[in-house]
């Protein structure tokens, strides 16, 4: 990667940015924390010096505009992703965009067609598939290991509290399954390695109008069935089985397993129990820096909004189950 280093802009001052991505930028082998962007100029310049970040912008319009900045961070609440992530292609930057990637599966299309029609890449910051033990397991599984897969279970669960949250917020995409489900959804047709033909869902519905709970199911053309719950209002889960013919992988910190060691199991009948250990990683680093290594060298980026459009046609279809009291939907 010789000395490249991606010149990153972050739009907004989001908590995601502030806590993970935006010090996994500045910690990145081949990528520079340039500039910051708030809708209020105070707010951009007092998170800019608190986090040693050189430029503040009081409007994400003027990061765009900014010539030094090659590629930008987009953690905007869902229903803007779409509208910056065209505005940004417009300006020429390159864009990682917050999970998930848009509010349906035309939007993910068309913003990959704005980034081809002007030469930039789009990536879809779901973290987790860089770290080495998602990784592990899809190797395991595909060669084999416990036997024909026949199910799989995840869950991505966690306590919402503050009542202003965009999760919260149906005008903004928010609810459990476009929130944390979207992860569910995308580990299961990953592991699956095939599309969805039919799915079903059933919901909670919060006072605002989102999802605040939701189990859904997928069915896959080869017998595969995969099961997940997803909420906002219950104790922190984040986990998923995948069980075969001959044997069955638990991974209990799936999603978020942190930056230390993490640990997986492996089963076979009562007696044999093995354990994998990943040693620890950032996983955020892992992204931003694939992603810095396919602007500068020209690759194409692992996770494409194509993709990324795949994720949520299920996630529209089991929307339509939930809100239709459970009918299945064929996809
Ligand atoms: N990959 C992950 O691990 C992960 C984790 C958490 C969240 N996310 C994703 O990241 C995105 C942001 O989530 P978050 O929890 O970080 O959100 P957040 O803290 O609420 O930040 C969203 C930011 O968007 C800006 N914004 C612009 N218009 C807004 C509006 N009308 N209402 C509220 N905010 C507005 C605000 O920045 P300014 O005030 O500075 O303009 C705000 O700070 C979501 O897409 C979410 O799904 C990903």
């Amino acid at each position: 990667m010789g000395t490249k280093q991606l010149r990153w802009g972050v739009i907004s001052t989001a908590n995601i940015g502030r806590a993970a991505v935006n010090p996994a930028i500045q910690a990145s082998s081949n990528g520079a924390l340039m500039a910051i962007a708030s809708r209020d100029e105070e707010t951009a310049r007092t998170f800019a010096e608190k986090w040693d970040i050189p430029t503040s912008y009081g409007s994400y319009e003027a990061l765009l505009d900014d010539q030094q900045i090659d590629a930008v961070y987009i953690p905007l609440p869902n229903s803007l992703h779409r509208a910056w992530t065209i505005k940004a292609a417009e300006k020429g930057k390159h864009i990682l965009c917050e999970k998930p990637l848009a509010l349906n599966a035309a939007e993910c299309l068309e913003m990959q067609a704005a980034a081809d029609a002007h030469g930039v890449k789009l990536m879809e910051a779901f973290m987790y598939r860089f770290h080495p033990q998602t990784e592990k397991v899809l190797e395991m599984v595909r060669s084999g290991v416990v036997g024909e897969l026949r199910m799989i279970h995840s869950a991505f669960t966690f306590r919402l509290t503050p009542p202003d949250n965009i999760r919260w917020k149906p005008e903004m995409g928010g609810g459990a399954l476009m929130d944390v489900g979207s992860y569910c959804v995308n580990i299961s047709r990953t592991l699956a390695g095939l599309e969805p033909v039919e799915v079903q869902a059933f919901a909670h519905w919060g006072s605002s109008g989102v999802d605040d709970q939701l189990a859904g199911t997928l069915r896959f053309a080869n017998g595969v069935l995969a099961q997940f719950d997803c909420a906002l209002t219950m104790e922190r889960r984040e986990t998923y089985e995948v069980a075969g013919t001959d044997a069955f992988l638990r991974i209990p910190a799936a999603f978020l397993p942190g930056t230390a060691d993490t640990l997986f199991h492996e089963q076979r009948g009562r007696k044999e129990h093995l354990e994998h250990t990943t040693p620890g990683v950032d996983e955020y680093r892992l992204m931003v820096e694939h992603f810095a290594d396919c602007v500068l060298n020209d690759r194409p980026v692992r996770y494409t909004a194509a993709e990324a459009a795949l994720n949520m046609r299920v996630i529209e279809a089991l929307y339509r189950s939930a809100r239709n009291a459970g009918k299945p939907v064929e996809l």
